[in-house]
């Protein structure tokens, strides 16, 4: 007999209420709880292993007799740059989570990475969102028409599963999971509930036969209600797509590797004939910078093992409002209130009455403090009206007194600013730091103060 009970899920952060409240006690959001029915008397799949369990159960053994996964044997998705984000390939049996806004892409490079893969073997597209018509018109665009990629219109849990014993593919593909359902729970498709129950069953089979598995989940605009964040926990790769969907380019992010490090990025594209993958990125970010205009400024991110070079682009402009504005695109708002509020302490600029607006170019993303200084300097040179050499490139953190400070991966910042040509870098003093590096004159500076005095005279 089921034990059938109604509980109230938070949509937002999954909190478990027995009766509805307007506002929910853990995140505090408003009217975001729903009511969901579980079933009690079977096991959540959310709880279940995530290794198949061997007869009469696992016992414990030394960790030296372990096999590691290190030397496991990734295949690659036939995309250079997708293969870079998850540590070189996929590997066997790897349950692989794929976020990003609606729109961005995400259908159209895993249907591409389909289409390559289907070139080997069997691959399954298992499709929620779209018809095989519909499927099929862009795969046609894409140039990935095979009979090894098979398009099932299919969302419910136990209905795929046989095909996926029958096919054997080399891949599957789940789009998306806010449309996929399991039998075993009542509440609608999209929800906190049907999202994890349907996801665990999923990831059992995954582990169980070994295949791969790509979840594509939409992010919502106000941080993901049901949505891929609830997952994160539970697959081994969490990437990301961004970019700004009117413009070309996209970045896939690793945020999550079991099998790999993580902030590897790769670099696309988005062109008629899908996405293609872009192999100097840090020339493609720089070339439509303004050369000569006050208010940019270069710096060198460093992502996973890859450095790139990134323009800021920052507007100060008088303000007619009693609060001025302050807005980012492709930068935390919070930090740039920091750096401004640093600029009129340590650096004497009254920004007070000034609007702020500061643009990562190419809709690119910056999460790393290495770049504030940068980001002071394009503030201050849009402020003052006065360009910097546009073949100086600035790193460094930047702390509450102004002082600036070291930052990773100096050298190969360096070097990748050496390659696209520039001659001079302003950077936090160091210990052992040379005069030259890679051919670049290096300039070392103590604080905000003689960073501008270096960037844009005194
Ligand atoms: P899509 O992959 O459907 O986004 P998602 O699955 O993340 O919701 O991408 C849709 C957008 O991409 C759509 O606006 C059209 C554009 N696009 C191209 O520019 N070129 C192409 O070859 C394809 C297939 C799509
Ligand atoms: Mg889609």
């Amino acid at each position: 007999m089921a034990k059938v009970s109604r509980v109230y899920i938070c949509q937002k952060c999954g909190h478990n209420s027995a009766s509805w409240l307007g506002k929910c006690p853990s995140c505090q959001a408003w009217d975001s709880l729903a009511e969901e029915i579980q079933d009690n008397s079977k096991p959540s799949s959310g709880a279940r292993r995530r290794w198949a369990p061997v007869e009469g159960g696992h016992s414990p053994r030394p960790i030296t007799t372990a096999l590691s996964e290190d030397g496991y044997s990734r295949v690659s998705t036939g995309i250079a740059e997708l293969d870079r984000t998850m540590g070189g390939g996929v590997v066997p049996g790897s349950f692989i989570l794929v976020g990003g806004d609606p729109g961005i892409g995400k259908s159209t490079l895993l249907l591409q990475v389909a289409g390559l893969m289907a070139r080997r073997g069997p691959v399954l597209y298992v499709s929620g969102e779209e018809s095989p018509g519909q499927i099929r018109m862009r795969g046609e665009r894409l140039g990935m028409l095979s009979d090894n990629l098979l398009i099932l219109p299919e969302t419910q849990v136990e209905l795929i599963e046989p095909h996926i014993d029958k096919v054997n593919p080399l891949l599957v593909i789940i789009d998306s999971i806010q449309t996929i359902y399991t039998d075993e729970i009542p509440s609608a498709p999209g929800t906190v509930g049907q999202i994890r129950e349907s996801a665990g069953r999923l990831l059992a089979k995954c582990k169980s036969s070994s295949i791969p598995m790509f979840l594509i989940g939409h992010v919502t605009k106000d941080g993901a209600i049901a949505g891929p964040r609830l997952l994160e926990h539970m697959v081994d790769t969490v990437l990301y797509f961004e970019g700004e969907s009117g413009g070309p380019f996209r970045i896939v992010r690793g945020v999550k590797n079991r099998f790999g490090s993580t902030n590897e990025i790769g670099v696309f594209e988005m062109k008629s004939n899908g996405l293609v993958q872009v192999d100097n990125p840090s020339e493609l970010f720089l070339a439509q910078r303004p050369v000569g205009a006050p208010g940019s400024a270069v710096t060198a991110c460093v992502n996973g093992a890859r450095p790139l070079l990134l323009e800021i682009q920052a507007l100060v402009c008088s303000s007619h409002l009693a609060a001025p504005r302050r807005a980012t695109s492709g930068f935390d708002p919070n930090r740039l209130a920091i750096l401004l509020a640093i600029i009129e302490k340590r650096g004497g600029y009254h920004l007070m009455g000034e609007d702020v607006f500061v643009n990562v170019a190419g809709g690119a993303r910056i999460d790393e403090p290495a770049a504030d200084l940068a980001v002071m300097a394009a503030v201050v040179s849009s402020f003052r009206n006065l360009a910097m050499d546009p073949l100086t490139m600035v790193v460094g953190e930047v702390g509450l007194a102004g002082e600036t400070r070291a930052v990773s991966n100096l050298e190969r910042r360096i070097s990748e600013a050496a390659k696209l040509g520039f001659t001079k870098a302003v950077i936090p003093v160091g210990k052992g730091v040379a005069k030259k590096m890679d051919g670049l004159d290096i300039i070392q500076v103590r604080d905000v103060a003689e960073a501008m005095e270096a960037l844009l005279g005194s």
